[in-house]
């Protein structure tokens, strides 16, 4: 078991001012909240500097959806570690899937981007997952074992979050049922030198599954999409039974 994070990946979602107004509902809605549990937004790059300084510390920490492996340089459209730490980011995704399947990324950028965000005192959220079809066909483990092998090349399991997200369940409604996620989860652990990394689910979670979700021994959390766009239904998953 790894700490407990329940992370909301916003993708292209929020201007700075929906930003603030999410926030703002958030944090009342939070006060309840168990502080073992480590809340992280996700939220675009141009939304991450006026969010660090609306929550300066707090509960909640702030991720990017993206990081290069070059500190500067001629990379059109990339975003450097010293970019975001000067921001108060803690967090980074790495490796999604929908970087993976519109954008080129593949298990070797993510892992040098996995690297860099290390190498920047940022935690690195490594996304890996199956599509429908490799699942159907049986090869769930091998091309999760893979991603995880390929990915974790010279990488500190020490600063490390994990998240299974199966493509087939991303933004689909069709989530994994929670005893196959748990054991996929499982799968990855038993790949790992370090048993405390946090492994968070992710796919169609919602205020409505998060608590089965939880219920799992394998999984340490989850990386919500949709569902972290309405701050109350947000607060309903972190505040998970
Ligand atoms: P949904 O929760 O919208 O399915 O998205 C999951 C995801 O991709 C989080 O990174």
């Amino acid at each position: 078991m790894g700490k407990i994070i329940i992370a909301g990946n916003w993708k292209m979602h929020k201007t700075q001012a929906e930003a603030l107004e999410f926030l703002h509902v958030l944090k009342s809605s939070l006060e309840e909240a168990n502080e073992a549990r480590e809340v992280v937004l996700c939220a675009p790059f141009t939304a991450l500097g006026i969010m660090s300084k609306s929550l300066h510390g707090g509960l909640i920490r702030l991720g990017a959806q993206n990081i290069h492996w070059k500190e500067n340089g001629a990379y059109t459209g990339e975003i450097s570690g010293p970019m975001l730490t000067e921001l108060g980011v803690e967090y980074v995704v790495v490796g999604h899937s929908e970087r993976r399947q519109y954008f080129g990324e593949t298990d070797e950028t993510a892992n040098y981007r996995v690297i860099a965000a290390q190498s920047h005192g940022l935690t690195p959220i490594l996304c890996v997952g199956e599509t429908k079809s490799q699942r159907d066909a049986g090869e769930t483990e091998t091309v999760i074992i893979n991603q995880i092998k390929r990915g974790l090349v010279d990488v500190d399991q020490n600063n490390l979050v994990i998240a299974y997200e199966p493509i087939w369940a991303i933004g689909t409604g069709d989530t994994c049922e929670a005893s196959e996620a748990n054991r996929v989860i499982g799968v990855i652990r038993e790949q790992l030198s370090n048993q405390e990394v946090t492994i968070q689910y992710g796919g169609s979670v919602k205020a409505n599954n998060i608590d089965e979700i939880m219920a799992q021994p394998e999984i340490d959390g989850a990386l919500v999409g949709g569902a972290s766009l309405d701050p109350v239904g947000f607060a309903r998953i972190v505040n998970y039974h």
